[in-house]
């Protein structure tokens, strides 16, 4: 398998890398996303033609939007794909996530390194003050992400985004670059006999549970 080139990587992991998209991208996004179309069904509408790659990289190269594809090192293969949008600046440095998995890579810890890595990258380099992901209460694997990854539950909005055509429920996680320095601080081994346990026990953003 050939090694995929990282000079235009934006950080880069133990397994995957983040990178931005390009129009370069349509054919192997737009292939993924018809064969996760399933997958996603109910949860995300991404680009499945080649009009809704060309809106979608329009859309990516916004100022105030950041699209990033998590790679995976081995071959460079698209797994999955975060969206920071509606990013503001001035008193709230905030934006929102959105996310999806390729199917036929779903369940094997890609995205929550892509996670740790989007993180990294938004508070790091961006230097953003806080992030936001709306997640419909029935979506499993999506509340296991953002539980995983450090984010923590602000509250419940009723018919809050009309997703695939109806207005659905959310929860609204976030996570603020302190919570996100927090995790990165090594843990101390709890003391003898205090049987202390961490209270989110959530997953350091730098060190993915996949090693
Ligand atoms: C939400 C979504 C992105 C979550 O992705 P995911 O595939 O569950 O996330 P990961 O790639 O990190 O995989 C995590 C799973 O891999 C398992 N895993 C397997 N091998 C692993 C490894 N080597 N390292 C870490 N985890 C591993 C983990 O245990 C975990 O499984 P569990 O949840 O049963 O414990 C995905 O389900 C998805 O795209 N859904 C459809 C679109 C969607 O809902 N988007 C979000 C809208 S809010």
């Amino acid at each position: 398998m050939p090694k995929p080139d990282l000079k235009n990587a934006l950080e880069v992991g133990h397994r995957v890398f983040l990178r931005e998209p390009t129009a370069r991208d349509r054919q192997q996004i737009v292939a993924l996303n018809r064969v996760s179309r399933a997958f996603h069904r109910g949860w995300v509408t991404p680009p499945i033609d080649s009009e809704g790659f060309a809106r979608w990289i329009r859309r990516c190269r916004q100022a105030n939007v950041k699209c990033l594809l998590v790679c995976r090192l081995a071959d460079g293969a698209i797994v999955g794909v975060f969206t920071l949008s509606q990013i503001v600046r001035g008193m709230f440095h905030s934006a929102y996530l959105g996310y999806y998995a390729q199917r036929s890579y779903a369940g094997q810890g890609y995205m929550t390194e892509g996670m740790s890595l989007v993180l990294r990258h938004a508070f790091r380099s961006m230097k953003l003050h806080r992030i936001e992901a709306n997640v419909q209460p029935e979506n499993v694997a999506s509340i296991a992400l953002v539980k995983r990854s450090g984010f923590r539950l602000e509250g419940f909005s009723p018919r809050y985004l009309k997703v695939a055509g109806r207005w659905r429920d959310h929860q609204r996680w976030a996570i603020l670059i302190d919570d996100w320095r927090r995790l990165r601080r090594p843990r101390r081994a709890p003391s003898p006999g205090r049987g202390r346990q961490s209270r989110r026990g959530s997953l350091s953003p730098d060190r993915p549970r996949s090693g």
